[in-house]
């Protein structure tokens, strides 16, 4: 018996057949178990003789079954090393690298731009609680303005009882600055923006760039030397020319609406519509671009800000509207469906 198991336990081909040979041997039924029982039966002076016997035969197959068992584990180990082992000298699966999503890639450019003219980026919470987006800038709880803004309203008030909604525009920011940090101000401020509102030229989130310059002594013709050289700077283009219109913004007086020159090139793919060139010179136009206008007195007192020492401009532009003229983009909604080949086709490597 006993050179046979141990035989039959050095060429056990796996764990599952090294415990079935336990049990065949050390088992409750084992042939092992099962000698070991007979020693009650016998006389003390057999005992002696096959006791030992025995008990070395249980002694040698348990040593056995461990020593196989390592030998079965160590092996098993080798093989699933050798199996995981890298090659690091195949070239890697192809990994797609992302792309910069036009939006966020307008955005840098504007930042630069600005910092150029000594801007810095302010940002606020797109979370706005009712003050900051219409009351401060001079829209009052029944100010028909407001209606106009179709605003995600939240169903409760916050902790402090105020009113709170997705911001609708990022002239709040306006606001936060000067309350932060007082005069003089020179920022940016690109962001989401919220309105109830869709369809192929609207989005429910949109993005938008607010400026804001308060000094002394500012004045409209500054509003307009910033917007012309930022447009001549984003667009690449000496020959862009605005059009300033009058226009109605509560937190502006006066408010402005800029219209930018274009014109019909015709090229050996057909026409194209570029912007640059006077708007009314023949085959040329206009289109209306952004809002601005100098800050209100009244959102100068609000934001704590003293009318008669500071004075100051403002503008916000939609930055999905200055990707897609910039970039020949014609769908807006393509802008935030996440289509691969979308992004692929117009996005910037990063
Ligand atoms: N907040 C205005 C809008 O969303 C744009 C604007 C900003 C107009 C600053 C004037 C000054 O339409």
């Amino acid at each position: 018996l006993r050179s046979a198991a141990l035989a039959a336990i050095e060429g056990a081909a796996d764990g599952d057949a090294l415990e079935r040979l336990r049990v065949e041997y050390l088992g409750k039924q084992g042939s092992i178990s099962g000698l070991l029982k007979t020693l009650g039966k016998m006389t003390p002076e057999e005992r002696q003789v096959e006791g030992p016997k025995i008990h070395g035969l249980r002694e040698a197959v348990t040593g056995a079954l461990a020593t196989r068992k390592d030998a079965l584990d160590s092996a098993a180990l080798e093989a699933q090393l050798a199996r995981e082992v890298i090659d690091l000298s195949l070239p890697a699966t192809g990994h797609r690298r992302g792309t910069i999503h036009p939006v966020s890639q307008v955005m840098d450019e504007l930042a630069e731009i600005f910092a150029d003219m000594g801007f810095s980026v302010a940002t606020g919470p797109e979370i706005e609680d009712d003050w900051h987006n219409f009351t401060a800038l001079n829209m009052a709880e029944t100010h028909p303005a407001r209606a106009m803004h179709d605003t995600f309203y939240f169903p409760d008030a916050d902790a402090q009882g105020r009113r709170m909604l997705l911001r609708t525009h990022t002239s709040p920011v306006q606001i936060r600055s000067m309350v932060e940090q007082g005069a003089p101000i020179r920022i940016i401020a690109p962001g989401r923006v919220y309105r109830s509102d869709s369809d192929a030229t609207h989005t429910p989130m949109f993005h938008q760039v607010e400026g804001l310059v308060i000094d002394k002594g500012i004045h409209l013709g500054h509003l307009k030397w910033t917007l012309e050289t930022f447009l001549k700077a984003f667009f690449e283009r000496d020959d862009i020319v605005l059009r300033l219109r009058p226009s109605y913004f509560p937190f502006t007086e006066p408010s402005v609406e800029v219209d930018v020159g274009w014109q019909d090139v015709t090229g050996p793919n057909g026409s194209r519509r570029v912007l640059g060139g006077d708007g009314d010179a023949p085959g040329h136009g206009w289109m209306e671009l952004l809002g601005s206008g100098m800050v209100n007195r009244r959102v100068l007192e609000f934001a704590g800000v003293d009318p008669d020492e500071y004075s100051g401009f403002a503008f916000g532009v939609g930055v999905d509207r200055l990707a897609m003229l910039k970039y020949a983009m014609d769908d807006l909604r393509a802008f935030f469906d996440g289509d691969q080949r979308w992004l692929d086709h117009y996005g910037f490597d990063p």
